[in-house]
């Protein structure tokens, strides 16, 4: 049983997509970094620009995942479906963004997803990633 590290809309293009905010560091970056955080623990780096693919993989993680690690990029924002498809999940999950939220516009302030996340890491960079997968890790015991 795998960790999914998940990834919504834009995220494909990190690294290219305003450096001043998000870094110069790509998933690629991000799907080292989480493989190192797991040691023997496998992960599963995804990412996806359609909402209902995002809800599939929340579905199919039910089944195939121990712990979910997402960054669920603007549909922390607006959407109550992926919130959802959490509340369906039973394992832990933590709600990761790369840039601090809570420092940028209002819109950004409020979280859907946080209603269901285990953690929530906001403004670590990358990094955030690593912890995330490690605190996935702890509560998994
Ligand atoms: C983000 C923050 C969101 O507000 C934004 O829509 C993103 C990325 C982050 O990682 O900082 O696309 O989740």
């Amino acid at each position: 049983m795998t960790i999914y590290i998940l990834n919504g809309p834009n995220l494909n293009l990190l690294g290219k997509r305003q450096p001043e905010i998000y870094g110069r560091e790509t998933l690629e970056d991000v799907e080292r970094l989480c493989a190192e955080a797991a040691g023997e623990v496998p992960v599963k780096l995804l990412q996806t620009n359609w909402e209902g693919q995002m809800i599939d993989w929340i579905h199919e993680a039910r089944d195939r995942a121990r712990g979910i690690v997402i960054n669920p990029a603007a549909w922390t924002h607006t959407s109550v479906a992926v919130l959802d498809a959490l509340n369906a999940y039973e394992g832990p999950v933590i709600e990761v963004h790369i840039s601090n939220v809570h420092k940028r516009e209002a819109f950004r302030h409020h979280s859907y997803v946080s209603l269901r996340a285990d953690g929530v890491i906001a403004g670590l960079g990358i990094e955030g990633y690593a912890l995330a997968v490690r605190r996935v890790l702890t509560l998994l015991g």
